[in-house]
């Protein structure tokens, strides 16, 4: 699915070089690198605040608290009962950081043709649960492509909800022209590993264009103080270390080269499952896949290529046995996870999501996979449907 060694090597000496950097000084948290990176970030992103912290989980809890929604930062004075609307076909940090903030989620379908939460399933959320108690939206620009934001941005402006992205799998994706990061009040990153900006370890970052948001966010990343030991609210410990502000820094110089490789990626793969004839031209797979589209107004940065494809899990034997990497991105949806049958939610909930689940099927993908592994792919698919 994803071989590090491809990016880290040709980078291993200037990584060693800034890491070392962080032994001399030895300002372990928050050193001048955490600045650094966010500074540099900031002004790729085009947004006036980005404050990196401890992970993506994390980023989403602070943008939250950050931005007024639930409970958070202020023991609860009877927020609480506030409502997030959000996708059911994400990774569980885009909803246990709302039950963290102290709010409560409402999951919405999402849009067959992207994975993306659907505009049209958030206004038909019951009003109960996005009436009066809703507080905000927390779409996902899910496997690197953005959510329709245009339409959000409508019903948030409609029904005066807060917009919170979770842009984990998105850096450098946009929304006509404009990055994620940049589109909500709020927004949050990750950094994990596999990401396509990644840190060495964990980290996250928030971002927002308001300065009392920022403001908010930093004092929660450390226990809710501005002044040592002056604790204003109750925050967390959730700083980014200096190592991966160091590592973030330097890889920040090719994140565009990366997802440009990325595109020309995807491009390859719609071009060879077609070439094979397997290419499906609805919006469910019968007897070829479904190939991933980039929507109108989107520009995608294929964090992963995922494919619906018939007998799904026989498929994935397949590849498995001929040493081909693939993944299940998600197989259980939210709204159905064994930790939320507090929520209430059933299986039929969500149909589309459901769906997905069950038809998914994420391929190899990461800038440095070669023309022939890619070939090796596709002529595996075409053997096990023939
Ligand atoms: C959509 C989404 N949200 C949130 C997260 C959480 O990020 P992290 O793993 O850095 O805590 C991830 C990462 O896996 C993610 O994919």
């Amino acid at each position: 699915m994803l071989d590090l060694e491809r990016q880290y090597k040709p980078l291993r000496q200037e990584l060693l070089n800034a890491i070392g950097q962080v032994i001399d000084h030895r300002q372990f948290i928050l050193g001048e690198e955490v600045a650094g990176f966010e500074r540099a970030a900031a002004a790729y992103l085009g947004v006036a605040h980005a404050v990196g912290c401890s992970s993506g989980t994390d980023a989403l809890w602070l943008a939250l608290a950050g931005a007024g929604v639930g409970s958070a930062g202020t023991v609860s004075q009877g927020r609480a009962g506030m409502t997030v609307v959000t996708t059911p076909f994400s990774f569980f940090a885009s909803v246990s950081s709302i039950l963290r903030a102290g709010a409560t989620p409402a999951f919405a379908d999402i849009d067959p043709s992207t994975f993306n939460l659907s505009p049209a399933a958030v206004e038909k959320v019951p009003d109960s649960e996005r009436g009066a108690g809703a507080k905000a939206i927390l779409p996902v620009h899910l496997f690197g492509q953005c959510v329709d934001w245009g339409a959000f941005s409508r019903i948030g402006r409609e029904r005066g909800l807060k917009l919170i992205e979770d842009a984990a799998q998105a850096w450098g994706a946009e929304w006509e022209g404009k990055k994620a990061g940049g589109l909500g009040d709020a927004a949050a990153f990750s950094f994990y590993p596999t990401k396509n900006l990644s840190a060495a370890g964990d980290a996250g970052m928030v971002t927002t264009n308001s300065a009392e948001i920022a403001e908010r966010v930093r004092m929660l990343r450390q226990h809710g103080m501005r002044q040592h030991y002056h604790h204003e609210e109750l925050g967390w410990n959730a700083r980014m270390d200096s190592f991966q502000g160091a590592v973030l820094q330097v890889k920040l110089k090719y994140v565009d080269a990366w997802n440009e490789a990325r595109r020309a990626l995807a491009a390859r793969y719609e071009a060879l499952f077609k070439k094979a004839g397997l290419a499906e031209s609805g919006a469910y797979p019968e007897r070829g896949v479904v190939l991933p589209r980039e929507a109108k107004g989107a520009r995608h940065v294929w964090h992963q290529y995922v494919i619906r494809a018939p007998r799904r899990d026989a498929l994935r034997e397949f590849l498995t046995a001929h040493q081909i990497g693939s993944q299940v991105f998600y197989p259980i949806p939210l709204h159905m996870q064994q930790a939320l049958t507090g929520l209430g939610y059933k299986e039929g909930d969500c149909p589309e999501a459901e769906r997905a689940a069950r038809e998914v099927l994420a391929l190899p993908m990461f800038p440095e996979l070669r023309e022939e592994e890619q070939k090796t792919v596709v002529a595996a698919i075409a053997e096990f449907y023939s």
